[in-house]
């Protein structure tokens, strides 16, 4: 606290486009000249996927999209959101593609973690281990393989849930018509799309929860997932379609035409 800059035009920006009150500020010091709120937000992008399903030479969140590799769209989405206090990516262990992207390449506030796990869940929950952050602190689960995410969007995500007992994710209402299959490949039924929603990231919520929830329920595909397990409701907050997950080679295309005009 000793170090605090003063009242700054930045802050005081930075308080109305989040909304967030003048109360709590600190100050780390650490790895930037930033201030961090109390509760601070942070991202947390698990990036240790092989990206089987894609197709592509190199893991899907390497692959260039307008000439960028996908990774560093979506963190550059996060880095221009004021309020991060810091990016923390987590890649596999044997990462090798990391050391070809160049360091000045990412945001100065982001810390690269080699903890990948063999599941999406296990990397998540692997990140949260290594960082330092409190229980109240808020966690944005982000997957680097959804690279048309933007700072508007994850700004309303915070808006919508900063002050959420629970914290939630964007998601989509299901627009078309669903079915379930049976086991030769054929309709077995038309089940209503009333209150379904696609979950989409971030998914946020506070990191003592959502690290005890992961502990716990290691065996499912969202963070939401797992804080349901818990008792909990995490919130559906309107999501955008263009906010995709790119897993098969004809999303890549989509990607960067959403990219191209956001
Ligand atoms: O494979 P899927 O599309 O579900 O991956 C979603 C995100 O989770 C991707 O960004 C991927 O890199 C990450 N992931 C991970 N560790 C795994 C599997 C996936 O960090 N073991």
């Amino acid at each position: 606290m000793q170090n605090a800059p003063r009242e700054s035009s930045w802050r005081v920006q930075l308080q109305a486009c989040m909304q967030i009150p003048k109360s709590r500020p600190y100050y780390t010091g650490w790895p930037h000249d930033r201030f961090v709120m109390s509760p601070a937000f942070f991202a947390l992008i698990p990036a240790a996927g092989a990206g089987a399903r894609a197709g592509s030479a190199v893991p899907k969140q390497y692959a260039p999209l307008l000439g960028k590799p996908m990774l560093l769209h979506t963190l550059a989405a996060f880095g221009a959101v004021p309020g991060i206090a810091a990016i923390h990516v987590v890649v596999s262990k044997e990462e090798a593609w990391l050391e070809t992207l160049g360091g000045s390449a990412f945001p100065e506030h982001c810390q690269i973690h080699r903890v990948g796990g063999t599941t999406r869940a296990q990397s998540v929950l692997n990140g949260l281990k290594a960082i330092e952050a409190k229980p109240d602190d808020w966690v944005l689960v982000h997957d680097a393989a959804r690279p048309c995410i933007t700072p508007a969007m994850i700004e309303g995500l915070i808006a919508a849930l900063k002050d959420d007992e629970v914290g939630g994710l964007l998601a989509i209402p299901v627009p078309d018509t669903v079915k379930r299959a049976d086991s030769a490949g054929r309709v077995a039924e038309t089940i209503s799309r009333e209150g379904l929603w696609l979950a989409q990231t971030p998914q946020m919520f506070r990191y003592g929860v959502l690290r005890e929830a992961l502990q716990r329920f290691p065996d499912v595909t969202d963070e939401a997932g797992a804080i349901e397990r818990m008792g909990l409701k995490p919130k559906l907050v309107q999501g955008d379609a263009r906010n995709i997950k790119a897993t098969y080679p004809a999303d890549f295309a989509l990607a960067e035409a959403y990219l191209k005009a956001p």
